[in-house]
């Protein structure tokens, strides 16, 4: 089980919803916190609301490789190396893929997916030679799992952060690391507002913001799950080592029929030519999973 106590954790995204919920258990939990954002009056006023020494800011677009990089260094060296790391950040755009432009992809590509590549490739390495192990969590989305037609870019990038997830859980296991990968339902934040925050150089073709639709979002939002609760969930789901951490109980049975919807897109073919001598392959490759989705840490 993964000990919390005098751990250093980054949590991007820290500043508001999620991750603000995260900055406070953490900091319950004993870590020094990082609280690593966009919004330099977001952090201010976090760093005022949790009033804590072991809580810093540090500010940064987690698209940008350099400044993650910069941000690990800051923080180095007020707290030591960074062992337990939150991929958080996210933005949404609420409309379809035929409605979107190029420079909607870029912006959401680079905080959603981008955001936690940098994240991973800047402190994984230094978690694996500080040789302490640690834990990443990747903030996806129950929209990694679900889709319709919109919003179609926002599943693009939460379906592939799952699938990042699950990968490097069965990678960084042998280094002690631990991965998982949350998916939230609805939840009490601020992600409604993320236009406020879209770079200048990516607005080219940009849909004129729905003030309306955007004020319909805040009054759903208002019902999401708080932050706290969340928050208590995935110190939970990281103490079990869990692979997904589904703070919301009310979808599991919409991904039952999601799945059983899948198997039903399977066919009994007839046998090709090549069938047996796969199933002897697949057999040495599903058995491996296997051993990597029990995330055995060797
Ligand atoms: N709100 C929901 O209902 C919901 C549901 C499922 C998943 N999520 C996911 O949860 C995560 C947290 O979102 P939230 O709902 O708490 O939203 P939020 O907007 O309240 O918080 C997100 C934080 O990320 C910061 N941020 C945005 N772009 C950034 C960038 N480029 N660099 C650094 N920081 C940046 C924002 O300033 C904000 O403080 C996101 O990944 C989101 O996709 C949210």
């Amino acid at each position: 089980m993964i000990d919390f106590k005098d751990r250093v954790a980054f949590v991007t995204g820290g500043a508001n919803g999620i991750g603000i919920g995260l900055v406070r258990a953490l900091l319950a939990e004993g870590c020094k916190v990082a609280i690593a954002d966009i919004r330099q009056d977001a952090i201010d006023k976090a760093l005022t609301e949790v009033n804590n020494p072991n809580a810093m800011g540090v500010q940064l677009d987690v698209s940008s490789r350099e400044q993650m990089a910069a941000a690990a260094e800051k923080v180095e060296a007020q707290f030591g190396v960074v062992t337990l790391l939150f991929n958080n950040a996210g933005v949404n755009l609420f409309q379809s893929i035929e409605e979107s432009s190029y420079s909607d992809w870029d912006w959401l590509m680079g905080v959603n997916l981008n955001g936690p590549i940098n994240g991973v490739m800047t402190f994984v390495p230094r978690m694996i030679e500080h040789g302490k192990g640690g834990y990443v969590v990747n903030t996806a989305s129950m929209a990694s799992i679900l889709a319709a037609g919109q919003p179609g870019i926002y599943n693009t990038t939460k379906f592939a952060i799952r699938g990042m997830s699950t990968s490097l859980r069965g990678s960084l296991a042998k280094h002690n690391i631990g991965v998982s990968v949350v998916c939230p339902g609805l939840v009490k934040s601020y992600i409604y507002a993320s236009d406020d925050i879209r770079p200048q150089e990516l607005m080219v073709d940009a849909k004129p913001v729905d003030k309306e639709g955007i004020e319909r979002l805040a009054g759903v939002h208002d019902y999401g799950m708080e932050p706290d609760v969340i928050a208590a969930r995935v110190i939970d789901g990281m103490k079990e080592d869990r692979h997904h951490i589904f703070p919301h109980p009310e979808f599991k049975d919409e991904l039952r029929e999601v799945f059983d919807e899948m198997l039903d897109d399977f066919r009994d073919y007839e046998q090709d030519p090549g069938y047996e001598q796969r199933l002897g392959f697949e057999k040495f490759r599903r058995d491996s999973y296997r051993e990597q989705r029990k995330g055995l840490k060797k």
